[in-house]
């Protein structure tokens, strides 16, 4: 969703800036824009899509620019108001002295622009950002001291923001805010930037300031000094960013999401290390702060998560529920904040989310929290706010995932679920030896087999070119591997705009059947060596002879299904409870190819977010 970049330095201020939104522009966006402190005056410039289109304009432009000093940057995704120019961020104030930028959503953005209004403010766009503006100038015109003035107005905003603020009267000052709503103050020397998320800042600085609810940072490119609602100076923890510059590069694929595909093996190792070495141990699970008590009379498990993070849960009950025995619950996040829950204090609560940054996902948790349930969270960003809410925190290591579509931090938190249940069933005794050392043999050979689908994609793009044309798909698939039947078709719909959906293949004839024709492909998901083939296999009879051409994914070597199917997607053969690993990696593809042969903008796909920070 929408991106911050501040940037206060010696270095080509517009170059840093865009950068840093480069950086930002996988979340998703529809409109950018920049504020320049320029000597005594403050510019801004906006534009429609792309960010390229903001950097022409800038380019265009350029000879309006003396040396700018300082300035902030935004990539909007459209909440209040259409993407256009006069929608897009910075907003002003009536005078144009004072320049914002937000992230977030203002609750009661109609009622602060009345009596703004009233007062005499003029407002151009139909966005809630604009307030803030006219709310700050307002009180900067009372106070005459900026940083006061952001303090007394976002104590009257209600909702979520982060913000950015400058001033012409107040030369060189950056001030951020945030509740509810990423930011952070990356510390260089002689420099220093507000950004809403790392990516933007990796390639300058690695070291970081987290900013809390209700803190305010005032930045110079010589000082950063961070207070509280009150005014009172916080003295922060510089933190340590992981990441290297180079996971914001392609590596020479064509799109992050290939490039991310292909990572799966290593982030299948690296979740694995230090936790699953040896078939004899037991998993070491330390982040798991429920003693074993706690976890042997756990009766109750509940997931909480959206997208594709929701289709890892719901594989997870598949799981936990096979090793340990205990009922587990799925839920869509943004279904769980509106209902009476059941959780009490012996539930255990998972939130999961790759970007530990989902606005339903983080109200779930904490409704969970005020329950006094645990809150175990699974995501890829330990420093997010989803994080920094658990009581148990699993970070999966995927490394920083750039595609909008999710796929090496889905294998990720994955793999950490099969920790998790392994690790429960172990303390609960719920496994016989045997069993489990096979099982643990096995998880280990994941990232070589993951290898095998990925070292020749041949017969899957040659597929996804057969099938670029159709305009529906159907997934079918059963037990574990339905939650890879709906992973697939998301992913098809994603970043290909095909309407895809999964069904539980026993469902196909109460309903779906009536769509089979040939213009409706099924794709098969049926993995030997388990309870359901067969039925899959029948199923795919049922579709086959309503002329619906037919995809198999399988690890199937009866050579009979050929002539049923159309396609026949063959991968390594693996223990059903774990070929969701195995599974998910050819539906990836397929949806990348068919994407990628039609010219789709895979990595940031129309209207999607990679961080939907809003409800
Ligand atoms: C967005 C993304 C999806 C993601 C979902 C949940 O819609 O585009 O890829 O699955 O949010 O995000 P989370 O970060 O909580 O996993």
């Amino acid at each position: 969703m929408c991106g911050i970049v501040g940037y206060a330095g010696n270095r080509d201020v517009v170059s840093v800036i865009l950068k840093g939104l480069t950086n930002l522009e996988y979340r998703g966006y529809d409109s950018a824009g920049m504020a320049l402190r320029d000597g005594d005056d403050i510019k801004v410039y906006k534009t429609l899509g792309k960010l390229i289109n903001l950097k022409n304009e800038l380019e265009s432009r350029k000879s309006e620019l003396i040396q700018p000093t300082c300035g902030i940057g935004h990539i909007r995704w459209a909440t209040h108001g259409s993407p256009s120019i006069v929608n897009a961020h910075p907003h002003s104030c009536t005078c144009g002295k004072l320049v914002v930028v937000h992230n977030g959503i203002i609750e009661n953005y109609k009622e602060l622009r009345e009596e703004l209004t009233v007062k005499g403010c003029v407002f151009k766009s139909q966005t809630d950002t604009e307030v803030i503006a006219h709310l700050v100038a307002d009180e900067y015109s009372k106070v005459k001291d900026l940083e006061k003035a952001v303090r007394n107005s976002v104590s009257k905003l209600q909702g979520a923001y982060a913000v950015c603020v400058m001033h012409k009267n107040v030369p060189d000052l950056i001030i951020g805010a945030r509740k509810h709503a990423p930011m952070l103050v990356g510390i260089g020397d002689g420099e220093n930037f507000i950004a809403s998320d790392t990516p933007a800042i990796i390639e300058y600085t690695k070291k970081t300031i987290y900013l809390d609810d209700n803190e305010i940072a005032i930045v110079t490119k010589d000082s950063v000094k961070i207070t509280d609602a009150d005014g009172n100076e916080v003295v922060k923890k510089v933190e340590v960013l992981p990441w290297e510059p180079i996971a914001l590069s392609k590596l020479g694929y064509k799109h992050f999401m290939l490039k991310e595909i292909h990572e799966q093996p290593d982030v299948i190792r690296n979740v694995l290390n230090g936790k699953l070495y040896d078939i004899d141990a037991p998993i070491v699970l330390n982040e798991v702060k429920l003693d074993k008590d706690t976890i042997k009379n756990l009766k109750k498990i509940e997931i909480i998560a959206c997208g594709t993070s929701l289709h890892v849960g719901m594989a997870a009950k598949y799981i936990i529920e096979n090793f340990t025995g205990i009922s587990v619950e799925v839920e869509a996040s943004s279904e769980y904040i509106y209902r009476k829950t059941t959780t009490d204090a012996s539930t255990l609560v998972i939130g999961v989310s790759q970007s530990g940054e989902t606005a339903d996902t983080i109200t779930a948790i904490k409704q969970a929290k005020e329950k006094n349930a645990h809150i175990l969270i699974v995501t890829n960003r330990p420093d997010s706010n989803m994080a920094r809410l658990a009581d148990s925190l699993i970070p999966v290591n995927a490394g920083i995932e750039v595609s909008v579509a999710a796929t090496k931090s889905y294998i990720a938190q994955m793999i950490s679920f099969y920790l998790l249940a392994i690790h429960i069933a172990e303390v609960k005794g719920t496994l016989d030896d045997v069993y489990l050392k096979n099982l643990k043999h096995e998880i280990i050979q994941l990232p070589t087999k993951v290898e095998e689908i990925l070292s020749n994609t041949t017969t899957i793009q040659e597929c996804a070119k057969k099938f670029s044309s159709f305009k529906n798909f159907i997934y079918i698939a059963r037990g574990v591997n339905l939650a890879t039947a709906y992973e697939g078709a998301l992913k098809l719909k994603e970043i290909s705009y095909i309407n895809a959906t999964g069904y539980a293949a026993g469902e196909l004839k109460h309903g779906p059947i009536a769509m089979l024709d040939e213009t409706m492909p099924v794709l098969s998901i049926l993995m030997p060596g388990g309870i359901t083939y067969e039925k899959i296999l029948s199923n795919s009879e049922e579709a086959k002879a309503r002329n619906a051409k037919l995809i198999a994914l399988t690890s199937s070597k009866d050579t009979n299904i050929d002539a049923l199917f159309d396609v026949v997607l063959r991968v390594p053969q693996v223990s059903e409870i774990l070929s969701p690993v195995i599974t998910c990696v050819p539906c990836q593809l397929l949806a990348y190819y068919i994407a990628e042969f039609l010219g789709k903008d895979v990595d940031q796909p129309r209207n999607l977010a990679k961080s939907v920070t809003v409800e």
